[in-house]
């Protein structure tokens, strides 16, 4: 069987190697020429653990390739993947489904008789449909199909995802794209991972509710924090308490800065949207929007709040999440240009992020690691969980800091460890440590 993926962006690269990890022929596509070029050399365009290893491997052992000739390639493929961006449009925050519709338009002119189309892009309900009418149009004569199969890859441990997905969500009732799907995912299958036969419009919808409840998730844990500051309870305990009751269970209760990246914010909205064209509003997710925005801008509060008149900010992770040098809608993105306008002075470590591509730290100094960041600023603020940040070595920063704060909105230290330090400690939805209001 031959397959190609159109898009090789974050979810093409990771489902391509994956794919020709269990012995699939793969090509990655893609009109971005450089982008090509740099693949075939092995160079991958994002940080993604394991994955340029395994783009190297794929390649050499001849089951991985990479090219820019769209229509001569998927012309000689048997499967093809859409996982173009469907970014949120910013003049409604739908979905724009551009990228995925030229697809569709590039599919009608070149497929073959009894290809399998499959939309891995995040589509609102009823794109799988305007795809198949697409190539209807031109191909009225053809049998193909087209399959909704979203992703469900966290960036940083989207290898481990493909690997061993919680379940992988296939919206046709085709018999034959049935049994195509059943044997590009063999691998999880023969390994018990629920396989779940659905409609497309379940399938697109499933992505979409499932991203949104993870967003909820987190606004909720994030407000039951903020309670916990007013009433001195520990949002860490409160998260262990309910999440042992297995119908909540564990996951996604960290409570922290709200959630960024290039999926909950731009799924979420998407999705109220959708709810307002159906006439079916979502009312919840829409306060789950608000909420985030707002927690942004009480954060930059938060610290200014406990800086006063100290001047000098240390950032610890800048990225939306660790694990990857993604930027796209991260916290960080709305809290440090609000404190360089209050006239802050900012000091920037992140073990990824690329300085050069981010316009909004304007006057920001990068530094190349934590104490050097310490050693510019009287406060020291943690906005990514690093681990580089959880395992820093604290003696040495109330050594290198005059008077030590530390804020950290990811909760990676315990109270009892920071209550020993000499270190001013602040966290989400916990008691303050060593604060001067409880020194004095
Ligand atoms: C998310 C989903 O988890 C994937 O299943 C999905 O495939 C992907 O979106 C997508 O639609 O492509 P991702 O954006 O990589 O994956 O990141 P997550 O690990 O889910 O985190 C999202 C945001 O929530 C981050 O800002 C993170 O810091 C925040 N978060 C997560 C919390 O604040 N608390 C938590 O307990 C968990």
């Amino acid at each position: 069987m031959k397959i190609s993926i159109i898009g090789s962006g974050y979810v093409g690269l990771v489902t391509g190697a994956c794919m020709a990890n269990a012995n699939q022929h793969v090509t990655c596509l893609d009109i971005d020429e450089k982008k090509i070029k740099d693949l075939k050399n092995g160079k991958i365009p994002i940080y993604e653990p394991g994955l340029e290893d395994l783009i190297k491997e794929k390649i050499k052992s001849n089951v991985l390739s990479f090219s820019s000739e769209i229509s001569q390639t998927i012309r000689n493929t048997d499967v093809i993947f859409i996982a173009v961006g469907t970014p949120s449009n910013t003049e409604n925050n739908e979905a724009d489904l551009s990228q995925v519709f030229s697809c569709a338009e590039e599919i009608a002119r070149n497929i073959k008789n009894n290809t399998v189309v499959i939309v891995k892009s995040t589509v609102p309900v009823g794109t799988c449909d305007k795809v198949e009418e697409i190539i209807n149009l031109k191909n009225p004569s053809l049998n193909f199909d087209v399959v909704s199969n979203p992703e469900f890859l966290r960036e940083g441990s989207a290898i481990f995802d493909f690997e061993n997905p919680d379940r992988i969500i296939v919206g046709t009732h085709n018999k034959d794209s049935i049994t195509t799907l059943n044997l590009i995912y063999k691998k999880q299958i023969d390994n018990e991972f629920p396989i779940i036969f659905t409609t497309r419009r379940s399938s697109e919808l499933i992505k979409y509710a499932s991203n949104s409840m993870l967003a909820m998730r987190i606004i909720f844990i994030n407000e039951i924090a903020d309670l916990c500051e007013k009433v001195g309870a520990d949002v860490n305990d409160i998260a262990l308490g309910i999440g042992l009751d297995k119908r909540i269970g564990p996951e996604f209760l960290n409570a922290g800065p709200g959630f960024g990246g290039s999926c909950f914010p731009k799924d979420a909205r998407a999705l109220v949207e959708s709810g307002i064209s159906y006439n079916a509003p979502q009312n919840l997710l829409k306060a789950v929007i608000d909420g985030n925005e707002k927690r942004k801008e009480n954060l930059s509060k938060k610290i200014i709040t406990i800086a006063k008149n100290r001047k000098n900010i240390g950032i610890l992770g800048v990225t939306y999440k660790a694990n990857t040098d993604d930027m796209r809608e991260a916290p960080s993105l709305s809290i440090i240009p609000d404190l360089i306008n209050k006239g802050f002075n900012i000091s920037i470590f992140d073990p990824q992020a690329n300085k050069n591509s981010i316009k909004e730290f304007k006057n920001a100094n990068w530094e190349n690691d934590i104490y050097s960041v310490a050693n510019n600023s009287d406060c020291l603020v943690i906005l990514t969980e690093w681990s580089d940040f959880k395992d820093m070595d604290l003696k040495k920063i109330s050594d290198i800091m005059d008077k030590p704060i530390i804020i950290d909105f990811r909760n990676l230290f315990s109270l009892d460890e920071m209550k020993k330090m000499n270190i001013e400690y602040h966290s989400i939805g916990r008691e303050a440590i060593n604060s001067s209001k409880e020194v004095e």
